[in-house]
């Protein structure tokens, strides 16, 4: 067993911790997923489960995960078998740290990609691109930039550098001060975006769709969708808030700053939705589009509208900036864990990590250009899979993200000496028995609810 010294790297200030943890929490979940989903499944319903889903999942396992990396003080994994060691627990328990690592990568494998799109189409959008263009056209447009694998390896490429150049930078000077001037520019487009949009969209319909719930439309599947995405919009299970606890000062209080992000990560995805449902239903479009809500119909919007190829660049760089924050926070556990496990230099691990992700992230690269090589057949879980992109995202967001989720909470809920966790929450008995409890009990069933309902043991 080799033996790594603890991370002595702190946060700045709490500021900067809670601007790089939204940053990893807020993404391409928040502001392309979240509306969609809403808008497939009965919207203001959907709002009201997906908070309680927040509040009783996501938050608890939020806790719990800072909990971890601040008592392990190492990188995810190596975190986890510490505390496994200090608890006198079987050392398979460390399979928590290393799974959700893995986890996070192969979700990053696909994110760059996603992240390239939203790149190439600040350029598209800045080159007037979008004037005047009908349906056809932007459609067209979409699918030329996905067909074109040079354009994507070559979008896909800047982003992974740009990561390794944060990441390598080293946590004060690369990481914190990228979030630091990212994530309130971020934040301000956004606001000014909604708006822009409300003035200029269908705000009176938008608010009704989005605040009025009609919960008759609500299904079992409502409510397993609202839990699995309170999971993946905060970023939980995927190596990001263990490691970010790693950096977190003793003094920090866990409890207050988990809900605080937890609230603007929310913030944030309605935000989104003020931004993107005035437009939607001014223009005539439908509100569950899905990926193509965003990357083909949002064109459409900027195309006839004031300004439109103003604000169209604008809204692309924030999706990109968003996404770049998530981006970063996953590289940062694996060159961590590069660091601790191989000795050398963080511009070494940084680069060798990113040049793995590049290569990975050409098999979605592919999958989107149809190369044939790409193209598979695959029956998995209930799910027909035509290619490798399919594969990850599915077994990661429907798999991988319950599995971890379920083992984080067994292991901070049962597998940790209590006294640890809770001289890491310090906080009231009380409060503490409460977290305890939803990560000892509710987390479980519902997490595993949701597993056993996507791989399609369970009908609801
Ligand atoms: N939370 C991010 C989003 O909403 C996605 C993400 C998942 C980022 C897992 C990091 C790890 O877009
Ligand atoms: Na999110």
């Amino acid at each position: 067993m080799t033996s790594h010294t603890a991370i002595s790297s702190r946060w700045s200030t709490r500021l900067s911790f809670m601007l790089a943890a939204t940053g990893a929490a807020v993404g391409l979940g928040n502001i392309w997923k979240f509306p969609y989903i809403m808008g497939e499944n009965g919207g203001a319903a959907f709002i009201v489960i997906y908070l309680l889903c927040i509040v009783a999942l996501g938050i608890p396992i939020f806790i719990a995960e800072l909990l971890i990396g601040r008592r392990g003080r190492h990188s995810p994994g190596y975190a986890a078998r510490q505390l496994a060691v200090e608890s006198k627990r079987h050392p398979a328990w460390q399979l928590t740290g290393w799974v959700t690592m893995f986890t996070g990568f192969m979700i990053l494998t696909f994110y760059v990609v996603i992240a390239g799109w939203a790149m190439s189409y600040v350029f598209k959008s800045a080159q007037g691109m979008f004037i005047d263009a009908n349906q056809a056209a932007i459609t067209q447009l979409y699918r030329g930039m996905a067909s074109s694998w040079t354009e994507m390896i070559i979008f896909t490429a800047f982003i992974v550098l740009a990561t390794a150049i944060v990441v390598g930078n080293g946590f004060k000077q690369g990481l914190e001060r990228t979030v630091r001037f990212a994530m309130p520019v971020m934040l301000l487009l956004l606001v000014g975006l909604a708006f822009y949009s409300s003035a200029v969209g269908d705000f009176a319909q938008a608010a009704d769709f989005m605040f009025r719930p009609d919960f008759s439309e609500v299904t079992a599947t409502t409510v397993l969708v609202a839990l699995g995405h309170a999971f993946f919009t905060l970023s939980l299970a995927s190596g990001v808030m263990m490691m970010y606890g790693a950096y977190l000062p003793a003094s920090t209080s866990i409890l207050s700053t988990s809900v605080w992000i937890a609230i603007a990560d929310t913030l944030v995805a309605l935000i989104a939705g003020l931004v993107i449902f005035p437009l939607v239903f001014a223009y005539g479009l439908t509100p569950a589009e899905g990926p193509g809500l965003i990357f083909q119909t949002l064109p459409l919007a900027f195309a006839s509208m004031p300004l439109g190829v103003f604000i169209g660049t604008v809204f692309f760089i924030m999706l990109l900036l968003a996404a770049f924050t998530s981006a970063i926070s996953m590289v940062e556990s694996i060159a961590t864990f590069v660091v601790e496990r191989f000795d050398i230099s963080r511009w070494a691990a940084a680069l060798s990590t990113c040049a793995v992700l590049f290569s990975l992230s050409l098999l979605t690269v592919f999958s989107f250009a149809q190369a044939p090589w790409a193209q598979l057949d695959v029956y998995l879980f209930g799910k027909q899979l035509d290619n490798w992109f399919d594969v990850i995202e599915h077994i990661t967001s429907n798999v991988l993200l319950p599995l971890g989720g379920l083992a984080i909470a067994l292991f901070a809920g049962w597998a940790v000496k209590t006294q640890f966790m809770q001289a890491e929450l310090n906080t009231s008995a009380r409060a503490f028995k409460v977290w305890q409890f939803l990560v000892r009990f509710v987390a479980p069933v519902a997490i595993t609810l949701v597993f056993l309902q996507l791989t399609g043991m369970l009908r609801l």
